[in-house]
């Protein structure tokens, strides 16, 4: 089974609790998203490998480190994935970035894409899928679908907030790929919001409700 990383870095979990509050304007929240994204972003890139190169300082010619392997990819699930892509790419701004679209058929209540465009070399990079809230989980699922699909192997999920049946169910369906959340809270409601949750995150960082 692949890591599931709650990231409790109390910086990150001070601006969530105000990215929770009700009372927090459409602005704050942006900012909060962004904000917490980059410190996230930290502990996402803590194993990528590392190699040795040679750099002359002023002083004198040393081996020292630098990033190697996969180069990355971000992979923002439409709409609410979005508000978090400006703060990864403050860490790595050489990754590229691919938009997955998906709606829920009312009929069978599946996803179903409406909106694939991923790097042309999105196989040979390690992608990071990206939405706010993990709720059931088949948002998720079908997003990976999406990149399994097109051969992509190095998958890791990063939200804000999960409801266990929503870490529960990815786990099950692809087991390989690390879940990487600034919270785990304590159930879905009858309605798909998660319980304490943030409300709709669509809504309240494009301020349309
Ligand atoms: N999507 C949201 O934006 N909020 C939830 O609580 C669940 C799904």
């Amino acid at each position: 089974m692949a890591k599931l990383v709650i990231c409790d870095h109390p910086l990150i979990q001070h601006k969530l609790t105000y990215i929770r509050d009700v009372k927090t304007t459409t602005k704050d929240f942006r900012e909060l998203v962004d904000e917490v994204a980059m410190l996230m972003a930290y502990e996402i890139t803590r194993d990528l490998p590392l190699e040795t190169i040679t750099v002359d300082t002023p002083v004198i010619t040393t081996e020292t480190k630098v990033i190697a392997g996969r180069p990355l990819g971000l992979i923002p699930i439409l709409r609410a994935g979005l508000g978090m892509v400006d703060g990864v790419l403050k860490l790595v701004p050489r990754a590229k970035i691919g938009h997955v679209g998906l709606f829920r058929d009312p009929e069978t209540l599946m996803p179903v894409e409406y909106y694939v465009k991923l790097p042309t070399d999105a196989e040979e990079r390690e992608l990071i899928v990206i939405d706010p809230m993990l709720a059931t989980g088949g948002s998720a699922i079908a997003a990976i679908d999406v990149l399994k699909k097109r051969n992509c192997t190095q998958i890791k999920l990063m939200c804000l907030i999960a409801a266990p049946e929503g870490v529960k169910a990815v786990q099950e369906v692809h087991p390989d790929v690390d879940i990487y959340l600034a919270a785990l809270d304590d159930h879905l409601n009858d309605h798909g919001y998660i319980v304490p949750g943030l409300g709709d995150a669509g809504d309240r960082l494009f301020g349309t409700k």
